[in-house]
């Protein structure tokens, strides 16, 4: 298709990270076929729609808004307005959780989800470890209808989720009382962005500001998830954290021994960048 270089072109031109991507994938998209198929896209079979796309990622609308969905390890959930859309960093962090509760030695193990957004990071969790009963903890209204859809539409493609997944309203500082001393794992991508911070006009024009600031420091939300952590979990429950690149130390000693917990880790994402922390109640 050679409107995909000039569709490229006007994208790089507005600053957009990867243009050449994110024409292909938009164009995959409107004409229905996998990016490695759009060479058979002929110019009788071409959409011009496609090119309204275009206009919308040139104004930074997020690709994934366009396309109506994002794919999170091996689950697609559909997201749009009042939405986080799902980070790769955070694949990273959650392919940790999963890998702590497949070697768990408990039956069903009980997580917590703090802040589930498109569910992402839950049905993700109840996808690959199919014993695990996620709580699932949204507390904005817009992004719990997302949460919602996408917890039904996981169950239709991947059965074993169903039921596993129970999304709970209300703010997570004083959410599930009852499950106190009885989790296994929580998790959270709380936001963490400092109050006036600059970020990239996809995240400043699109996101929902409650996923993303969290106070002067950013840390706000992740003091409190470090609270809630060690009012939830059982002895020997651990925590995964997300946090900003720069936040790494200042996150570990939220987490420190000093504090409370045991076995604090910095761990890295996909480029190497510090990006969550995990500890170990005692
Ligand atoms: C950065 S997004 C992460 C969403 C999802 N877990 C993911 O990783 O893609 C943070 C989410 O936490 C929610 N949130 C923020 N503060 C909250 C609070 N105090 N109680 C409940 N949810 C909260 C936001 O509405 C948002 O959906």
């Amino acid at each position: 298709m050679t409107e995909i270089a000039v569709a490229a072109s006007r994208l790089a031109e507005a600053g957009v990270e990867s243009p050449r991507a994110d024409a292909e994938l938009m164009a995959a998209h409107r004409h229905g076929v996998a990016r490695s198929a759009l060479n058979q896209v002929t110019d009788a079979d071409f959409d011009p729609r496609f090119w309204d796309d275009v206009a919308r990622r040139e104004a930074r609308e997020p690709l994934q808004h366009i396309t109506g969905t994002a794919c999170f390890r091996y689950v697609e959930l559909e997201v749009g307005p009042g939405v986080f859309v799902p980070r790769p960093e955070t694949e990273v962090m959650t392919g940790w959780a999963i890998d702590r509760l497949t070697e768990m030695d408990v039956v069903e193990p009980v997580v917590a989800d703090l802040g589930a957004g498109s569910g992402a990071i839950s049905l993700a969790i109840a996808q690959e470890v199919p014993r695990a009963r996620v709580h699932a903890v949204e507390g904005d209204p817009l992004a719990r209808s997302w949460t919602e859809r996408n917890i039904a539409r996981c169950a239709a493609a991947a059965p074993h989720t169903s039921g596993r997944v129970m999304l709970h309203t209300g703010d997570f500082g004083s959410a599930l009382h009852d499950l106190d001393g009885a989790v296994d794992l929580v998790i959270s991508n709380p936001p963490y962005i400092p109050l006036g911070a600059i970020v990239a006009p996809e995240v400043e024009e699109y996101e929902p500001s409650a996923a993303l600031y969290s106070g002067t420091d950013g840390l706000d939300a992740i003091r409190v998830v470090e609270r809630v952590a060690r009012r939830l979990l059982r002895p020997g429950g651990r925590i995964a954290v997300e946090h900003g690149a720069p936040q790494g130390a200042a996150v570990y000693w939220v987490f420190a021994e000093e504090n409370g917990w045991k076995e604090t880790r910095n761990h890295s994402d996909l480029a190497g960048l510090d990006r969550f922390v995990t500890a170990v109640l005692p």
